[in-house]
């Protein structure tokens, strides 16, 4: 039984929603040796953090700079040096692993005419080489940065790119987010929700009800009846 009613559109979040951000450090296992998963962990928490203190402070720079000064943070912090090994994480990061589901999830869903688009922090470049490298180009009917409203999630400017853009009324529109503060946000703007609870998050106590919660993206057709 379909949850979400009259859904037109499937707009995804990129980075732990359809990309696997872990699938940097993991391929870098050997020349990080057991901190591998702690880098993940700092490098993703700082990445976010300076979206929302830059947001703050009204100085934006776009999500390459962000990513590469969070690495640098990270890699510090944990006693990681080397040039080679930051330029391969960062190469790493335009070439992450999609999640086993979402090729055939994206598949079933053009198939079934719906509209797929990402919305995303990453810069236009970022999220092209990602999608290419996951051989997903030509399924979506956009790929939406923020570098196009010049601020990041959660500004309300961003989900309104996607209203805006797409032609849909945001009540169509099912936003999924793996980052709970994200689909909360996506929520409060108006969108009908579903977060792809894949962390094993706690809800957050922020405005917005995510409309249902999902382990992984192949719970999605049946919640939209597709
Ligand atoms: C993104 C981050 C928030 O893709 O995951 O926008």
């Amino acid at each position: 039984m379909a949850t979400l009613n009259d859904i037109r559109a499937c707009v995804f979040d990129a980075y732990g929603t359809l990309f696997d951000f872990a699938s940097a450090a993991r391929g870098c296992r050997t020349e990080i040796g057991d901190d591998f998963d702690k880098l993940t962990a700092l490098w993703r928490d700082k990445q976010l953090q300076y979206t929302w203190l830059r947001a703050v402070q009204n100085r934006h720079a776009d999500f390459w700079q962000v990513t590469g000064d969070a690495l640098d943070f990270a890699m510090e912090t944990l006693g990681l040096q080397g040039a080679e090994l930051r330029d391969r994480l960062m190469a790493l990061y335009l070439a992450l692993d999609a999640f086993p589901e979402v090729p055939a999830l994206l598949r079933r869903l053009k198939g079934a005419e719906m509209g797929l688009a990402i919305l995303s922090n990453g810069t236009p470049r970022m999220l092209d080489a990602v999608v290419k490298n996951a051989k997903l180009d030509g399924l979506f009917d956009a790929v939406l940065s923020v570098e196009e409203v010049g601020i990041y999630k959660p500004d309300r400017k961003v989900y309104q790119l996607a209203v805006d853009r797409l032609g849909i009324p945001k009540e169509r529109i099912c936003f999924l987010s793996s980052n709970a503060w994200d689909a909360y946000a996506a929520s409060a703007f108006g969108m009908q929700v579903v977060w792809c609870n894949r962390y094993g998050q706690r809800r957050e106590r922020l405005p917005g009800i995510p409309n249902d919660e999902i382990k992984t993206l192949a719970e999605l057709p049946a919640l939209i009846g597709s």
